[in-house]
C-alpha cells in the first residue's frame, strides 16, 4: 500500500485521575473523575492520524484483556488497518497512571507491560508492510532495539522516518542519522542537544545541532508559542492557536498523528503544521487522550473560524 502511513509504538490503558495540584513526595490528596479512558503515544498518534483521513496501519503488542481487546475493535472503527496489532498471551495492556491538575497539565507515570514484548523478533514477520509504507511514525515507549530495526529497515526501502522522541531518552548516532525528521519538544530537545530550548533562537541552534547528526529535518515543538521548522524547506517559526486548556494528554501526540497525516496527503510543512496545530488545540480543550482527539471535520471548521 504505496501510500501507508505506518505507526510503531504503544496501547495504554489511562487512569486518569484529576485533583487541585499535584501531591508532594509523602503526601496524600483527594483526587476526584476515575477513568480508564485509551491512550499510549503510539496508539495516540495512530489514531490522530487516521482521524485525520490517512490510510493508517498499525505496528503495535497490546495485553489478551479486555482493554486490549476493546482497544483494537476502537483502532478498526478508526478505520485502520490492524493486521500488526498483536495480543500478547498472559500479559496486561500498558497502563499509564495520570493525574490532571486544574490547570490542565499532567504527570503521568507509564508501566510497558506488553509494550515491552514488541521486540525485534515480533515485528520481524511485519518487516515487508513496513517497507512497502510510504511514511513511518513511531515514539519512544517500545523498546529502543525495536524502534532502530523499524527505522534502519525503513530507511533502507525508502520509506520516510518520523521519529517523536518521547518520553526523551538518549538516541544513537546510528537512529538519528536514519532519521528523515524529528519532533522533540523543548525537554526532548534540550535532553538530545544539551542546549536549553526556550524559543526560536534556542530551537534554531538546537534543531542544527540535530541536523549535524543526519537528522533530514526538525520540528520542535514550543507550547505556547508554536512550532520550530528547519530543513531542506527552510527555518521559520510557525504560531499555534491559544485555547483554553482542559487535559493537555496527548496533545503532542495529536500534534504529531495530525502532522504525519497531512504531510502524507501532500500538504507542504507550513500548512501541515498549522493543520497539527490546530487538532492539537481541539484536543487540550476535551479530557483524555483519544477521547479527546478530533476527526478531519472538527478540524476544518476550528481553521475556518480562525481565517
Ligand atoms: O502522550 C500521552 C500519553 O502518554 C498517554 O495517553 C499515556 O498513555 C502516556 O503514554
Ligand atoms: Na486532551
Amino acid at each position: 500500500p504505496a501510500n501507508k502511513l505506518i505507526v510503531l509504538g504503544s496501547v495504554n490503558a489511562d487512569h486518569v485521575v484529576q485533583v487541585n495540584a499535584f501531591p508532594r513526595p509523602g503526601e496524600t490528596i483527594t483526587g476526584h473523575g476515575y477513568q480508564v479512558l485509551p491512550g499510549g503515544k503510539g496508539a495516540n498518534q495512530a489514531v490522530a492520524a487516521a482521524r485525520f483521513g490517512a490510510d493508517i496501519g498499525f505496528i503495535a503488542c497490546l495485553g489478551s484483556d479486555d482493554f486490549g481487546t476493546r482497544m483494537e475493535q476502537a483502532f478498526r472503527e478508526d478505520g485502520m488497518d490492524t493486521r500488526a496489532v498483536m495480543a500478547v498471551p498472559d500479559m496486561p495492556t500498558g497502563i499509564a497512571f495520570i493525574q490532571i491538575a486544574a490547570n490542565g497539565e499532567n504527570s503521568i507515570v507509564i508501566s510497558a507491560e506488553a509494550n515491552a514484548c514488541l521486540t525485534p523478533a515480533m515485528l520481524e514477520p511485519h518487516l515487508n508492510y513496513l517497507r512497502q509504507a510510504q511514511t513511518l511514525l513511531m515514539q519512544l515507549e517500545s523498546p529502543m532495539e525495536t524502534v532502530e530495526l523499524a527505522a534502519f529497515e525503513a530507511r533502507k526501502a525508502g520509506v520516510a522516518v518520523i521519529l517523536n522522541p518521547a518520553p526523551a531518552r538518549p538516541l544513537s548516532d546510528a537512529l538519528l542519522a536514519a532519521l528523515t525528521m524529528i519532533t522533540p519538544n523543548e525537554t526532548e530537545a534540550e535532553m538530545l542537544t544539551g542546549i536549553k530550548v526556550t524559543d526560536a533562537a534556542s530551537a534554531c541552534t538546537a534543531a542544527h545541532k540535530l541536523r549535524d547528526k543526519g537528522v533530514q529535518s526538525v520540528l520542535i515543538t514550543l507550547g505556547a508559542q508554536g512550532a520550530y521548522y528547519s530543513g531542506p524547506e527552510g527555518e521559520r517559526l510557525i504560531p499555534g492557536f491559544r485555547v483554553q486548556a482542559t487535559d493537555t494528554t496527548a496533545a503532542g501526540d495529536t500534534f504529531n498523528g495530525a502532522f504525519a497525516a497531512a504531510l502524507q496527503e501532500g500538504l507542504d510543512v507550513d500548512a501541515a503544521i498549522r493543520m497539527a496545530h490546530a487538532a492539537a488545540a481541539i484536543s487540550v480543550t476535551r479530557l483524555g487522550a483519544q477521547t479527546s482527539i478530533p476527526y478531519r471535520a472538527e478540524i476544518d471548521t476550528f481553521l475556518q473560524s480562525k481565517s
